[in-house]
Order: C-alpha cells, then structure tokens, then sequence
C-alpha cells in the first residue's frame, strides 16, 4: 500500500510539531519545507524525528528541504509559514506579512503539489485560508484551515478541568472564525450526555467559555510566543481524518454558501472530514444569542478578507 504524504511549510514551532504528531500517529511520509536561509532549521528537526523512529516505532520518511519540488505527489499540505504574533498583537495585526507569505506558498503548493488537499494553519486564520483559496483556484472542498480543532479542544480541556473528569467524556462544538469572537456552544457540550448545565453552574460555564475565546492569549503572554503544541495537534487530528477517511466532525474553517447565511466565505463550522476534504458541512439550528454571535463573528471574518482585498486587489 503506498503511504501518504504530508508536506508541513514552515518548520517553526507549529509547523515543527505538527511533524512530530504526524511521525508519532504514523500517518505516511513526512515533507518539512522552510525557506533556504532556514532550510538548515528544517533539516536538523527532520533529521531529529527521524532518530525517534527506532524508539518510538514508526515507518517515515522525514526529509527536511526548502525545495518545493519535493512537496510533490503530497496527500495534504499544511501550511504554517507565517509570523506569530508577539504579546500585545491580535491575530488580526498578522495581516500584512502573512497574506504576502500564504500568497507565495500557495503559488509553489499549486504548481508542485496540484492535487494536495491544503490545511492553513497560518493567521488570521480565516483571511489566509481565503489567501489561500483565490491564490490556488483548488475547489473549496481542499481548502480548510485548522482553528475548531484547537479551540474546541482548549473549551473541552476548561470543562473537564473545573469538572475534575478525563476529557475524554467531555464532547463540545464551537462554530464561528478564530478570533476573539469565536463562538463556544454551551448548549450542545455534554460529559457523556449529560448537559454541562446540570454539573457546573452559569457562571463557570461563562467563565470556561471566555478562557477558551482568550486561550491563545493566554498562552502568548506567558510565553512571549504563540502556542504550538495544542495547535499542532488539532491539524493533525485534521490530517488523520482526510488520510485514514475516518469521516470525523472536526470544527474547521470550510467554505460556506448557503450554510448558516455566510454568502461564499470560510469559517468555522462542523465539517466532515474524509479522502475528499471537507466532504460536508453539518448545519445546526442556532437558537437565541447563538445565531446573533455567529452572525458577528460571520461579519468580522467578512471585514478580515475585505482587507486582505484592500491591500492585495489582485485577490479580490
Ligand atoms: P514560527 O515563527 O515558529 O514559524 C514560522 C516558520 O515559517 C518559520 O520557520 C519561518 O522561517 C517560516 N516561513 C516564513 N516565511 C516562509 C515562506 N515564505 N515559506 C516557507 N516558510 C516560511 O511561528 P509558529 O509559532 O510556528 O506560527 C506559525 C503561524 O501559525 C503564525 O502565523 C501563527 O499565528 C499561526 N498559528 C495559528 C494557529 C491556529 O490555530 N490557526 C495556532 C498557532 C499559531
Ligand atoms: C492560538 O489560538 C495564536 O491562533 C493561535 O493559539
């Protein structure tokens, strides 16, 4: 059986351990691509990895380049290239260099690895997927970017914490962009079925909410950086979906017409992942303050890629 293969641009923190969780889930061949003043980066982290294999028993190959032409014939490309933002930024202040960055990738992904499903990892990550999107022309189902995972793992890791239970029985869903305003669903998370409304009271609940909205930065200011580990994890939660065509709902920005009243724009949203991408988007009834949230984070996406057109008219 021929493996799959899994190209990660940027071999910085993210992009780094997204190889890591690859390597360790051993989901095919691994491909780490920085640029050629980093391209010694990417090869020591590769050939680092792969020095893991004999201990913890996984079969890839882990090459680190700045070529794209070894990106080809890859099953999936995450994108990661990019700055993090520095305490004090919003993701949103990421705009101007990382649009440039994305655009340049996504160039070299469409010439070398056409036929790639792309994960965009890079912020603000609703914009770059967009980046993404009109750079390459791939059709929208192989286009996602990774946001849900993450923010709906941080949610599930505050309630099982104020709980005292494995995280394991918490189940939560989360819909809107990756920003502040990103929208927690209280309603629809359970331990095991039962409503989280019968085990913790309002106020924590609120409170479990706002951390998992604020998380990154929360993570940014006590590190200088942004996270890594939690993000890496998410994207490659994403990546075993699409490479084992498990047909998992995993929260991740999809394209959306017709979907919740979003009018041709990524957000986040339960998707159905397997061999095709996003196979599905899953529509819910939104109740109460629930529609009015998602219709603002909607619209801060929508002003998001209104600058990106600004600046770059060429991807309007
Ligand atoms: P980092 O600075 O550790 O790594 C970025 C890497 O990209 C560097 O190695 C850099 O040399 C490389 N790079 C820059 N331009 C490139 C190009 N044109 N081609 C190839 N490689 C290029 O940053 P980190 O922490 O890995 O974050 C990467 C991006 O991911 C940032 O934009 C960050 O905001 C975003 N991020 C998104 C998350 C999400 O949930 N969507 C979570 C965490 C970070
Ligand atoms: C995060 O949520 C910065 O988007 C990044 O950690």
């Amino acid at each position: 059986m021929r493996r799959a293969k899994i190209a990660v641009i940027g071999a910085g923190n993210v992009g780094a351990t997204c190889a890591h969780w690859a390597a360790s889930k051993e989901l095919g061949d691994i491909v780490l691509l920085d640029i050629p003043d980093r391209v010694g980066v990417a090869q020591g982290k590769a050939l680092d990895l792969a020095c893991c294999a004999p201990i913890e028993r996984f079969d890839s190959n882990i090459k680190g380049t700045s070529d794209y032409a070894d990106i080809a014939g890859s099953d999936i490309v995450v994108i990661t290239a990019g700055i993090p933002r520095k305490p004090g930024m919003s993701r949103d202040d990421l705009i101007q260099t990382n649009v440039k960055i994305v655009k340049s990738v996504s160039e070299q992904v469409k010439k070398h690895a056409p036929d790639s499903i792309i994960i965009v990892v890079a912020n603000p990550l609703d914009a770059m997927v967009y980046t993404a999107w009109k750079t390459t022309g791939f059709p929208t189902n192989r286009i996602m970017g990774q946001a849900g995972a993450l923010d709906v793992a941080r949610f599930r890791t505050f309630i099982a914490m104020e709980i005292g239970c494995s995280v394991e029985d918490v189940s939560a869903l989360l819909l809107g962009g990756h920003g502040d305003d990103m929208v927690p669903l209280p309603r629809l998370t359970s331990i095991h079925g039962v409503p989280v409304s019968e085990l913790l009271d309002e106020k924590t609940i609120t409170a479990c909410v706002e951390r998992a909205k604020a998380g990154g930065g929360e993570v940014v200011k006590l590190m200088g950086t942004s996270a890594f580990y939690a993000p890496a994890s998410g994207t490659i939660q994403m990546c075993e979906a699409i490479i084992k065509d498990k047909k998992r709902i995993i929260p991740s920005a999809a394209y959306c017409d017709k979907e919740y009243g979003v009018g041709g724009y990524f957000v986040g949203v339960p998707a159905l992942l397997g061999k095709d991408g996003v196979e599905k988007v899953l529509e819910i009834n939104l109740q109460g303050d629930e529609k009015k949230l998602m219709d603002e984070s909607i619209s801060h996406v929508k002003d998001l890629v209104g600058t990106v057109c600004e600046m770059f008219p060429e991807l309007a």
